[in-house]
């Protein structure tokens, strides 16, 4: 049996960190319950202590969705994670996510502590996590950053106290994918009880490699959860793309040899559902769901597509939920995809000479439009 990888929404936590993006509780709810249809894992609902709208958000979607598992984000202190344990008492299955950065830089410059200190606050946090949900979730904060022998002494001591997912964050988009796969790896290596947890990436996407950097997470350093936000939604350059990295591990199963739980179907309206609540357009040349992302312009393209879809197509729009692929007509089509789209409007020309003849007349036109 192959295993199985988690998809970690994080849509409504960290998508919502771009700035513009903040979400009303009805705005949040509906696009729960989007992600419900998606099937994904863990839905990331909010930071329930960073206010009271986000608290009421996830107390909602706790209360509503029975699918996926919920979870809140805490800082690594009693109180943030005593009100994400209140908010979530509704959920089906809950998850607090709690963390603390772990980089010197961070340490140092902006949480003033020593390695001691974030050490301690680390297991005091999880311990006190732990005995209000069962299932705790730890993130060192720029943890790619982090010096990797310490790292591996926080992660250690988190797993002992009973931290069930360790995610390991990008936090600033640093990282290079192979460099990242092996960072996981070797921290895995280190860690003498890192077969006690789940281990995650979560990887922003300030270089463009956020999906790159999250499967080589996955496939070099043998992470189980990927972290990601529909449209790639996030803080700055955004966060990894859920529909990019689901839709690479299912169309390239030979490779990664991974099962996941989601309902591709469900992405292009997931898709419309955020970029319409947020106002974020959607790239038309974006992967999977843009809108040219199944859309064929050229002749050659176009006279392939039609005799046999996969000439040019590696995943069927149909399974990500569009209509069907488009062929787009325009001066760089060919007299195929002009024939076919005649038929498809029920114009029936008697002879294949006015067929040509139409078409030059089309090609002409589609050459002054143009
Ligand atoms: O990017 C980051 O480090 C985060 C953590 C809170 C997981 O979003
Ligand atoms: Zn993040």
């Amino acid at each position: 049996m192959s295993e199985q990888l988690i998809i970690f929404d994080t849509t409504l936590r960290d998508g919502e960190q771009s700035p513009g993006a903040s979400m009303t509780k009805d705005e949040k709810l509906r696009i729960a319950r989007q992600l419900e249809r998606l099937k994904v894992d863990v839905i990331e609902a909010g930071f329930a202590a960073s206010s009271n709208g986000d608290f009421e958000a996830v107390r909602a979607i706790a209360a509503a969705v029975r699918e996926s598992t919920i979870c809140s984000l805490a800082r690594a202190n009693d109180r943030d994670i005593a009100r994400a344990a209140e908010a979530l008492k509704g959920a089906a299955r809950s998850r607090i996510h709690t963390f603390i950065a772990t980089s010197e830089l961070h340490m140092e410059k902006k949480l003033r502590r020593t390695r001691e200190q974030v050490l301690e606050q680390a297991i005091q946090a999880v311990r006190f996590a732990r005995n209000l949900c069962g299932d705790i979730e730890f993130s060192p904060e720029d943890g790619y950053r982090s010096d990797p022998e310490f790292l591996a002494r926080v992660v250690e001591a988190v797993i002992a106290e009973g931290a069930t997912t360790i995610n390991i964050p990008d936090t600033v988009g640093y990282a290079i994918p192979e460099l990242y796969g092996n960072f996981i790896k070797n921290l895995r290596e280190r860690v003498p009880n890192s077969d006690k947890a789940i281990w995650s990436v979560h990887c922003h996407n300030d270089l463009g490699m956020a999906v790159a950097n999250s499967l080589a997470g996955v496939q070099i350093g043998g992470a189980r959860q990927v972290e990601c936000t529909i449209n790639g939604l996030g803080e700055r350059a955004g966060n990894c793309s859920l529909e990019e990295v689901v839709m690479a591990v299912k169309t390239r199963r030979d490779y990664f040899g991974l099962d996941v739980n989601i309902d591709a179907t469900q992405i292009v309206s997931a898709s419309r559902l955020v970029s319409q609540t947020t106002g974020f357009v959607v790239q038309p040349n974006k992967a999977v769901v843009g809108a040219n992302a199944f859309a064929h312009a050229s002749g050659i393209h176009q006279d392939g597509v039609l005799k046999a879809r996969d000439t040019y197509e590696i995943m069927r729009a149909e399974d990500v939920g569009w209509a069907a692929n488009k062929i787009v007509l325009g001066k760089l089509s060919g007299r195929n995809a002009f024939k076919q789209r005649l038929q498809e409007l029920g114009i029936a020309l008697e002879s294949e000479a006015e067929v040509n003849n139409a078409f030059v007349r089309f090609k002409d036109l589609a050459d002054r439009k143009n």
